[in-house]
């Protein structure tokens, strides 16, 4: 068992005749998802990734890898989106959310590219100094203004501190195969690059060179996180509720949806995956809020904000569901020590693992939460490592795909974002009669 769901704390809110009722729209979207004839379907790629994926580049990644762990202390990863969330969260949830503060003979890993934050930048770069670099670049439009205006900046730091020729050989690019301004940059200046392919859109990317490359470096198995999500993809290919996890998933989500939930909270009580939620969070958000629909993807980190969060869950607006990550085994356990003379009340606990305590608290606030009437979906995972982080990245890909067609929209564009695009644009005074006449239309709104 890699990955269960457990619907124990659903039976109040969901019955047979709910599933029964759902069946027909969840068959429409698995039809229309492996006929290809839904809306988007230009971006299917990601469904047979983890078994037809170009082998030659998978070697030229894990050879890069290599190459960068021997050169560098501090790998610097450029991108934002699709282009960044994967590989972080793949870091964290495989080596830890202190993964640069541990022992290790990989490269720390510090991602950029993904704000504006003039003081973000300047402390990397101060981080920076008197330590070998190697930068990884992402981006598929190779347009983005966020990694562009980073990648200037770490180019002419490495172009400065090991000459041109130097820095050639730490830059690394993952772009499209032939389009965009950083392609043209890479084929002008000789960087290795590596291809996001064109029928796979960002937030589904993570198991292509955008995320694999980064992931190795962090010395993962990005093979066994292939075997992972290819083992995914076998187990959730019927398209039956009763026998599909993943299918009962997105039929839960919309069950629970129609019936007025409109916020999902991805629960987890590890923060080595609060990185996952920020990946899912773009991967629902982006694939399902749009033409006025959508659940709002939102994220606690328990038992962290149950001393925050918690409160509204128990007690606010009654609009939440959540799903809630139960990790079964841990790597690293810690007792918690006896005390003779007890000041503190917690020898009840004494000889127990941290873990254990923490698996206690899932289930106790999965009840209390379950009768505050916000819906628990726990979904049961066996452990942390590359194998499961790919399965569980299918799991939820295809989840979003057929809750997508499900709830009745395209889970494979993403219209709205342009708009800040534009506005930004136009007042930074970006050349051109659209954006100058833009300028004007905003200034009088500023
Ligand atoms: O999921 C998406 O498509 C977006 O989040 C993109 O990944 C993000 O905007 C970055 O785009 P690009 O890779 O073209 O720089």
């Amino acid at each position: 068992m890699v990955l269960k769901l457990k619907d124990t704390y659903l039976s109040d809110v969901i019955s047979s005749s709910d599933y029964k009722a759902i069946e027909g729209d969840i068959k429409k979207a698995h039809d229309m998802l492996y006929a290809k004839s839904g809306p988007g379907s230009d971006f299917l790629g990601w469904t047979d990734l983890p078994v037809n994926y170009d082998k030659e580049e998978f070697a030229r990644i894990q050879k890069a890898a290599k190459k960068i762990a021997g050169l560098c202390d501090i790998f610097v990863v450029i991108g934002i989106g699709g282009s960044y969330l994967g590989a972080r969260a793949a870091i964290e949830f495989c080596k830890g959310a202190n993964y640069n503060n541990l022992k290790k003979d990989t490269p720390d890993i510090y991602f950029t590219g993904n704000d504006i934050s003039a003081t973000n930048m300047s402390e990397l770069l101060e981080i920076c100094e008197g330590r070998d670099v190697c930068v990884n670049v992402i981006s598929k439009s190779g347009t983005t203004t966020e990694p562009a205006i980073a990648f200037r900046i770490f180019r002419e730091l490495l172009e400065k501190k090991y000459g041109k020729d130097g820095a050639k050989d730490r830059i690394f690019v993952t772009t499209d195969k032939c389009r965009g301004k950083l392609k043209e940059l890479s084929d002008a200046e000789g960087y290795e690059t590596f291809v996001v392919p064109d029928d796979v859109g960002g937030r589904y990317s993570v198991l292509t060179p955008v995320g694999l490359l980064p992931i190795a470096v962090a010395g993962i198995d990005i093979q066994e996180m292939m075997n992972g999500a290819a083992d995914a993809r076998s187990a959730y290919s019927e398209c039956d509720i009763e026998k599909n996890d993943c299918y009962k998933y997105a039929a839960i989500r919309n069950i629970l949806y129609r019936q007025g939930k409109s916020v999902e909270f991805f629960v987890s009580y590890e923060s080595s995956l609060i990185m996952t939620a920020e990946w899912w969070k773009q991967l629902y958000g982006e694939s399902e809020g749009k033409e006025g629909k959508g659940i709002l993807p939102a994220s606690v980190s328990f038992t962290t904000d149950l001393h925050s969060m918690g409160q509204f869950i128990q007690e606010g607006s009654r609009i939440m569901f959540e799903t809630v990550i139960d990790l079964v085994n841990v790597e690293r356990s810690v007792e918690i020590p006896y005390d003779e003379a007890n000041s503190d009340g917690l020898n009840f606990l004494a000889g127990k693992d941290m873990h254990d305590v923490c698996r206690t608290a899932f289930k106790a606030t999965a009840i209390a939460h379950t009768d505050g009437k916000t819906p628990n979906i726990i979904l049961e995972l066996e452990r942390r490592g590359a194998y499961q982080f790919g399965y569980l990245v299918y799991f939820f890909e295809l989840g979003c795909a057929i809750s997508g067609y499900t709830l009745g929209i395209n889970p494979f564009d993403q219209p709205g974002v342009e708009e800040y695009k534009k506005n930004m644009f136009a007042l930074l005074g970006k050349p051109g009669a659209d954006n100058e006449a833009r300028r004007r239309e905003l200034e009088a709104k500023l």
